[in-house]
């Protein structure tokens, strides 16, 4: 493809590179999912749930089906379908059954429902730092962050990446601790040939309008332990009307809510999941070339896949460096997205700078569950905690989610030129923003 990139930057009054409106959210819905929708419509029921001990309890039969794909797929015992990969944390964290004050050791570069799932059953969210090269959770790190309260470890596989699951593994099962993987991101990675997913004993997947796979919202939390999913089912579904009838002795955390998915989003769910690795497929095919393009330029590092992992690309994260390309992030983003690309500065704020944490309050005005934290020493939320998650976010991270269909592999190389473009009329740029 011949493109013309000597042409005055579109930040400057130049024509925009890229004539094509921006792609902000992935759109693989079809006619397989209209279809899917109108059988339910027809069918007139629109959830299959009821909070009754009997065979609804369980849901529709769309419910059943996607929880079925999901074992079967995923080789794991159990799958409890809910309406977003929040009440699946939700879910997991309740069937931890914590004590108020028991603490979970997460990250804090994700999205915030990670560790509001632990605030959410009383727990206390404990931040370790993570790797430079995958954005996810440091070992080392966890390992300094585990004390007598802690009783699990919430691990994030970040942007498509699997975290350091066998190591975390490890480090879970040698200090008796629960692994959960929030695998919203990386549906169908894996991680020494397993799936994300399924090395923690509790994975999270999420299908809101902006994942992969998508039913404009939904989740579903899989399990092989039977304790897990029999907590997690009654939290789904008013646990606390059917535990008499069901013969539960063990009552804790069995109080629930309604986290149940409906037969259209099961329906769409179920299409989409059968994409799902043609659509992971199409991401590799388009960041491997968006990668070797991008090799070439120093300072701008694309995304690394450690061996033995898959990288399923939810969002391309580059590392930026300004001190090599001699030219601040700020205006690099701000240049390219004049041109017309998809890029953003930056991820998200690491979560313990949020207010939440930063004021301690959750439920209440007294600072609940902060204010039960059992542990000797201060919840350590202050700037600096985590410096590698803080000089990614504030320094480096550059992020796009340029490679999706129905973007082309020429979409890539345009992309590419616009970062040549960028770079090369930098002294130029610097002088107009500066002004
Ligand atoms: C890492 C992570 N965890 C949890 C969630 C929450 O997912 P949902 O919107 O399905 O509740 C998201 C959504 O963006 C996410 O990216």
């Amino acid at each position: 493809m011949l493109i013309k990139t000597d042409t005055e930057l579109a930040i400057l009054g130049g024509p925009k590179l890229n004539k094509k409106e921006p792609l902000r959210w992935n759109n693989s819905l079809g006619k397989e999912e209209r279809d899917a929708v109108l059988e339910v419509m027809d069918s007139g029921t629109l959830s299959g749930f009821q909070a009754s001990p009997n065979e609804m309890f369980w849901g529709g039969k769309n419910v059943k089906k996607l929880e079925a794909s999901f074992k079967k797929a995923f080789n794991v015992k159990y799958a409890v379908a809910v309406n977003s990969a929040t009440s699946a944390l939700h879910c997991a964290m309740m069937s931890l059954g914590l004590d108020i004050g028991d603490e979970v050791i997460t990250s804090p570069y994700t999205m915030s429902a990670t560790s509001t799932s632990i605030l959410m059953v009383g727990g206390i969210p404990i931040f370790a730092d993570i790797e430079e090269e995958t954005f996810c959770l440091d070992p080392q790190s966890v390992r300094k962050s585990i004390n007598n309260n802690t009783k699990a470890i919430c691990a994030v596989n970040i942007l498509g990446h699997p975290a350091n699951l066998n190591e975390l593994r490890k480090i879970a099962d040698d200090n008796n601790l629960i692994l959960i993987e929030d695998n919203s991101q990386s549906p169908g990675a894996t991680h020494y040939g397993k799936f994300t997913g399924t090395v923690g004993d509790i994975g999270v997947f999420s299908f809101n309008r902006h994942k992969v796979m998508q039913s404009g919202e939904g989740g579903v939390m899989v399990t092989s332990n039977n304790k897990i999913y029999e907590k997690a089912s009654l939290f789904r579904n008013h646990g606390e009307a059917v535990v008499e009838e069901f013969g539960i002795n063990d009552i804790t955390n069995t109080i629930g809510l309604n986290l149940r998915m409906t037969e259209l989003e099961a329906a769409i769910a179920n299409e989409q999941f059968k994409k799902l690795e043609t659509l992971n497929d199409e991401r590799i095919m388009l960041a491997n070339r968006l990668s070797s393009n991008l090799g070439s330029f120093d300072g701008i590092t694309p995304p690394v896949t450690l061996p033995n992992n898959k990288h399923v690309y939810y969002m391309y994260g580059i590392k930026y460096d300004e001190n090599v390309t001699k030219l601040p992030r700020k205006y690099f983003v701000e240049a390219m997205l004049a041109e017309g690309f998809s890029i953003r500065e930056g991820y998200l704020k690491p979560t313990y700078l949020e207010p939440l944490y930063q004021k301690q309050i959750c439920f209440g005005k007294k600072g609940f569950p902060f204010s039960e934290a059992k542990r000797d020493s201060k919840l350590e939320y202050s700037k600096g905690l985590c410096p590698v998650t803080e000089r990614v976010q504030d320094n480096s991270m550059v992020l796009t989610a340029v490679m999706q269909s129905p973007q082309t592999l020429d979409d890539m190389d345009l992309w590419t030129e616009g970062v040549k473009k960028v770079l090369s009329k930098k002294e130029k740029l610097i002088k107009h923003m500066k002004k």
